[in-house]
């Protein structure tokens, strides 16, 4: 809530280019964007208009750049690119700034650089116009432009910005990470976050507080949230909505070991769709 003195009545902002940062605030993260150069040099981007853009069955990444930028020539060249996440650390925010500016060629880049390039551990990742990573990631994506569904898809195609349509190919996460995706520890990484380029002379940056995590309340079993947890447990075994509302009875506290199980007999049989039919075969076998 604002002071008592301070105005507190919404007003129209007009829409201006890059009306993100121009005529609004807005705050997120952003990736430092590896591709290749012309001369098999890795170039580093940072970039906040990059987002998750198909979440489910698929896994791409929309990047929205500049059209005349070093990541645009380089990924349209190679296709390949790699999405860094560095935690927040106020030296290298400097880096990054710096990264930003508009112009420079891989070579200026690369005389100034801090963070540390080191050649991906991924199977036939390596070679000319795949982009080296950061050392210092706390995860890397690993993408391919999608050339043609950007090519089929006339908004993407045409839009005066150039909108980069990656497939994710692999999500590599540093292992001290990894086992706390799932939120099971105390900690996250340390998002470094950005509000962007502002006032013409300014460009903005935040520090994330340390992260916390509340309890989800007890609003009852609902299938989609059945739906929602059981499709997160495996890359190839899928629950219908169906077989989902059938699962509404089970305790909060249980829901994911009971997914668990059932994933388990789906795969021990060779079942990749767990649907109603599956869960009755399952109940009568177990009586
Ligand atoms: C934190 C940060 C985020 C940025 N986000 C974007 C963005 O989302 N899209 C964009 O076109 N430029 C963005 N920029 C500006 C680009 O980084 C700039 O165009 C730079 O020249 C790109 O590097 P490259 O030409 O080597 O790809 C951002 C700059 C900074 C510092």
């Amino acid at each position: 809530m604002p002071p008592d003195n301070v105005p507190d009545d919404f007003v129209a902002s007009p829409l201006r280019d890059n009306w993100y940062q121009s005529s609004s605030f807005y705050g997120s993260s952003f990736a430092l964007i590896t591709s290749v150069d012309e001369t098999g040099v890795t170039n580093i981007g940072p970039y906040q208009l990059s987002f998750p853009f198909e979440v489910i069955k698929r896994r791409s990444w929309m990047v929205i750049s500049r059209p005349s930028s070093n990541t645009v020539a380089n990924v349209r060249r190679n296709l390949k690119c790699a999405l860094n996440f560095v935690e927040y650390d106020r030296a290298q925010i400097e880096t990054i700034l710096k990264f930003g500016y508009p112009g420079q060629t891989t070579a200026e880049k690369t005389a100034y650089n801090t963070f540390t390039l080191v050649d991906s551990a991924t199977p036939g990742r390596t070679g000319p116009g795949m982009p080296q990573i950061i050392k210092e990631a706390y995860q890397v994506f690993e993408c391919t432009l999608d050339v043609e569904r950007i090519a089929a898809n006339p908004i993407l195609r045409d839009s005066p910005s150039a909108h980069l349509l990656l497939n994710i190919d692999n999500i590599l996460v540093k292992s001290r990470w990894k086992s706390l995706i799932d939120g099971s520890g105390d900690e996250m990484p340390r998002v470094p976050l950005t509000y962007g380029f502002r006032g013409g002379a300014t460009f903005w940056f935040g520090e994330a507080q340390p992260a916390y995590k509340l309890p989800i309340p007890d609003l009852g079993m609902r299938h989609e949230v059945v739906h929602y947890e059981a499709n997160r447990l495996d890359d190839v075994v899928r629950f219908t909505l169906d077989a989902s509302k059938t699962l509404t009875g089970i305790p909060r506290p249980f829901l994911r070991q009971v997914l668990e199980g059932i994933v388990r007999q789906a795969k021990a049989r060779g079942v990749t769709e767990v649907n109603p039919e599956f869960l009755a075969a399952l109940n009568k076998k177990s009586g």
